[in-house]
């Protein structure tokens, strides 16, 4: 899988040529230079090579689960109410605050390694479940480690803008002054935080509110994304792309007002149908839009304990042809070059000479296989900046 212009930069019989954590050479084997004919050469049986996956939206890294909400919905609650009625993000708050560190760590890598094992190299993690800034600070330092101790790439958000918590109930702007902004400083200052993520809905923070968040990740010198228009259009999308935000993400209700300032801004639009699915939601996102205009779609699991108890993203690829009707080429780009693009990556995300030698091996006859099967993982190996 290259960017040649074929359907999915398909290479029939092709070659690669890795030097250290570098790709040096891609193209059909039958023009590999003499230069490199005496390598020590592996044969992959003919087996379909793309870039390691990038999982370009993640909340891995928390406390405790909600299978109760989970049965509380089943019974007719809707995500909202059980937000309202003291659920939801806050509750999940509730189990991170309580966790150590360590504990945080050893659950988040079994979501890591479900992820990994189906040709993962790189993923982003929020933090956003602790809400004071103690509890962001140790997910971040947790979502750091995971690199530490896994083949992987980790690029953190700041997302202490997902809830209000409890103790300041019906004062956002107080938590505003005297957590959040105060906490993205301080997780700067420790060099915590890759990105500053928000969540702009009725049941979390308005525009205006996301605006003085970003105001400051502007000030520090961070890129900034969010959580937009997925219960509602509060125009999240069109104040992240006036700040040139990396993407918009979730996006159900996503007008076309939004799809153009995202065009417009380079805002890639990260859809997660894992969490489309998990809600029920009936409102589509406005796929047809985003072609039209242009705007590059990328696909996450939102793996997060309310909204997307998801960690596979083959699934969510699935997912995203079946629900949404991207075709399996987009949903290959949209976990590989264009998940890259929303994580600010250059260097990873399509198989050419001078990127990282992040693949995947995969036991597939054609690409469109990945998205076809339905909790089936064909990945034959993964290499990661080179190594097995
Ligand atoms: O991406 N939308 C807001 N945040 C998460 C949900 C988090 C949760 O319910 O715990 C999401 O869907
Ligand atoms: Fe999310």
């Amino acid at each position: 899988m290259t960017a040649n212009g074929a359907p999915y930069g398909l290479i029939e019989d092709g070659a690669l040529v890795l030097n250290g954590d570098q790709i040096t050479w891609v193209s059909a084997r039958k023009d590999l230079p003499a230069d490199y004919r005496d390598l020590p050469a592996e044969d992959l049986g003919g087996r379909l090579v793309t870039p390691g996956l990038i999982d370009c939206h993640t909340h891995v890294v928390f406390g405790g689960n909600r299978a109760k909400e989970f049965e509380m919905r089943l019974e007719g609650a809707s995500y909202e109410e059980v937000a309202r009625a003291g659920g939801g993000i806050v509750s999940t708050v509730t189990a991170t605050r309580q966790a150590s560190e360590e504990e945080l760590l050893v659950s988040a890598l079994a979501r890591v390694d479900a992820l990994i094992a189906e040709g993962v190299t790189a993923l982003e993690i929020k933090s956003g479940y602790g809400l004071n800034i103690d509890t962001e600070l140790s997910m971040l330092r947790v979502a750091r480690k995971i690199s530490e101790v896994r083949p992987v790439e980790v690029r953190t958000s700041y997302l202490a803008a997902h809830a209000v918590p409890a103790e300041y109930k019906g004062r956002a702007d107080a938590y505003l002054d005297e957590v959040c902004l105060p906490g993205l400083e301080q997780a700067h200052a420790d060099r915590l935080v890759d990105a500053v993520d928000g969540f702009c809905e009725g049941i979390a923070f308005s525009p205006d509110q996301m605006k003085q968040v970003f105001d400051k990740a502007t000030d520090l010198g961070l890129s900034v994304k969010l959580h937009a228009e997925q219960l509602s259009n509060l125009g999240g999308a069109v104040l992240a792309a006036s700040y040139q935000a990396l993407s918009a993400d979730h996006l159900e209700y996503l007008d076309e007002t939004g799809v153009k300032a995202m065009a417009e801004n380079g805002t890639v639009a990260v859809l997660l149908p894992g969490a489309f699915y998990t809600l029920r939601e009936k409102q589509l996102p406005p796929l047809e839009l985003l072609r039209q205009h242009k705007v590059p779609v990328a696909l996450a699991t939102d793996c997060n304990p309310g909204s997307s108890p998801l960690a596979s993203l083959l699934l969510t690829m699935n997912m995203g042809c079946t629900l949404f009707r991207m075709t399996p080429e987009e949903a290959l780009t949209g976990v590989t070059c264009i998940a890259a693009q929303a994580l600010g990556f250059a260097d990873r995300g399509t198989l050419e000479a001078g990127k990282r030698a992040d693949l995947a091996v995969w036991n597939v006859d054609h690409p469109a296989e990945l998205s076809y099967r339905i909790g089936f993982n064909a990945l034959e190996k993964r290499i990661f900046g080179g190594a097995a």
